[in-house]
């Protein structure tokens, strides 16, 4: 049973991700040649695939420990010296740089200027839209995007500078992310975000809705301003992504294999996609080269499932006061994320609670019972580190820069975060 769903796991990554094995991946760290083919920017192309492996739970328990060796095999060998076989130049001249350093100069004022932003004559609204623009959330998604901008600009032989427009998309998102969340509190009927109230919680759901959607049109207003209807495309595209996959997360699947896919899916959706397309946009400013965009979206695309993965996990692993959230909000929601789904291939009884959104007296203590006895988080953790493989994969096929590096030693973080 645990096969199947693995199998499953490993067939959507290969199909979806074009990716290469574990060992593909070492090969890719230790710069020794792969017998792949590669395309014009050196990406291996090879045929083989984690869609072949067939790995069994004990196997898998093999592949996990592996894996952590290859996440700190791989940190040794970048830092300072990038060995990759995906680009010419092997060298990096970057110290260990934290990527919130190195972003934080083209982030100082970023907060301020989203206010500045929202034009809006109403004192009360003003105050709302403002309420999360406080500069204590992790800001993930302009950092992504400064790095990446950087990452770019250096790529494409141009000054390492983030150009105007690149800075306007790290706002932008940062702002389509924040009108979500409200919305998404409205949803889930959340009382706390950010260690503090929610804005719902203050000021009721339907101001909470307006002020989201104030926060979306004052960011689709900028997007505007860009001129640049390409890039206004690709961000459409990670709104209409965002309501989808809050819109999938609604239902559920009978299904085993159908539930793992719609989970995935929604992931992508809910979450990585915005970091994709910021990405791409990003890319968009500042080449033509849809090979070089294609890099920026996976590269958005994989760290942001496994951020998605990480958080799933942290709902059962961490303590309410590390998330200011509740934990097990999750499966009090109804909802069955990675470890509830894969935990179900080990504890059948799961699958009337999963089918019942976990509705009935006493679901949810049995289903969180469940899942700790099972090796689910595990699981989860190991499918979230395959994803950052596959965006350190990526983002290698960059030019070697401070920013890029500071993208791969951020899927780091994103895989050790507690909060
Ligand atoms: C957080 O999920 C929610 C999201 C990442 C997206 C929510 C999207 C919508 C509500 C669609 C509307 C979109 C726009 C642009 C207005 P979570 O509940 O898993 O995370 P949490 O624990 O932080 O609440
Ligand atoms: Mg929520």
């Amino acid at each position: 049973m645990a096969g199947s769903l693995w199998r499953f796991c490993c067939r959507r990554w290969s199909t979806s991700c074009t990716t290469s094995p574990l060992t593909e991946t070492l090969r890719c760290f230790s710069g020794r040649p792969t017998s792949s083919s590669t395309g014009s920017l050196g990406r291996v192309s090879g045929s083989s695939g984690p869609g072949n492996e067939r790995p069994s739970v004990q196997a898998h328990s093999k592949a996990l420990h592996l894996n952590s060796s290859v996440i700190r095999r791989s940190s040794q060998l970048l830092y300072p010296t990038l060995q990759c076989c995906a680009c010419r130049a092997t060298h990096s001249d970057a110290k260990l740089k934290d990527p919130f350093t190195l972003a934080q100069k083209d982030l100082i004022s970023l907060y301020d200027d989203i206010k500045k932003e929202m034009f809006v004559s109403t004192k009360e609204l003003k105050h709302l839209c403002d309420y999360y623009f406080d500069g204590k959330g992790k800001a993930i998604r302009p950092i992504i995007v400064i790095l990446m901008s950087r990452a770019l600009n250096i790529h494409s032989n141009k000054a390492g500078e983030v150009l105007p427009g690149q800075r306007t998309i790290a706002m932008i998102s940062e702002m389509i992310h924040t009108a979500s969340l409200v919305h998404d509190d409205v949803i889930d009927g959340s009382d706390e975000r950010r260690g503090k109230r929610s804005i719902n919680d203050v000021w009721g759901q339907k101001k909470a809705i307006l002020a989201g959607d104030f926060i979306l049109s004052a960011a689709t207003m900028a997007l505007a301003r860009l001129g640049n209807s390409a890039v206004v495309k690709v961000l459409s595209q990670a709104i209409e992504d965002l309501v989808r996959g809050e819109f999938m997360q609604l239902g559920s699947k009978e299904n085993e294999n159908e539930r793992f896919k719609h989970y995935l899916e929604k992931t992508f959706k809910k979450t990585a996609s915005l970091m994709a397309h910021s990405c791409k946009a990003v890319s968009m400013l500042v080449n033509s080269d849809p090979e070089v965009h294609e890099i920026a979206y996976q590269y958005g695309k994989n760290v942001g499932i496994a951020f998605q993965l990480v958080d799933d996990v942290l709902d059962f692993t961490s303590g309410a006061g590390q998330l200011g959230k509740p934990t097990a909000a999750d499966l009090k929601l109804g909802l069955a994320t990675g470890p509830v789904l894969f935990a179900c291939q080990q504890f059948p009884e799961l699958h009337a609670m999963i089918m019942r959104r976990f509705s009935s007296r006493g679901d949810v203590d049995r289903a969180w019972q469940y899942v700790l006895q099972s090796d689910g988080v595990q699981q989860t953790t190991f499918l979230a580190q395959r994803y950052c493989e596959e965006a350190i994969r990526q983002i290698s096929f960059l030019q070697p820069s401070p920013e890029r590096d500071a993208l791969i030693r951020l899927t780091q973080i994103v895989l050790s975060r507690n909060k």
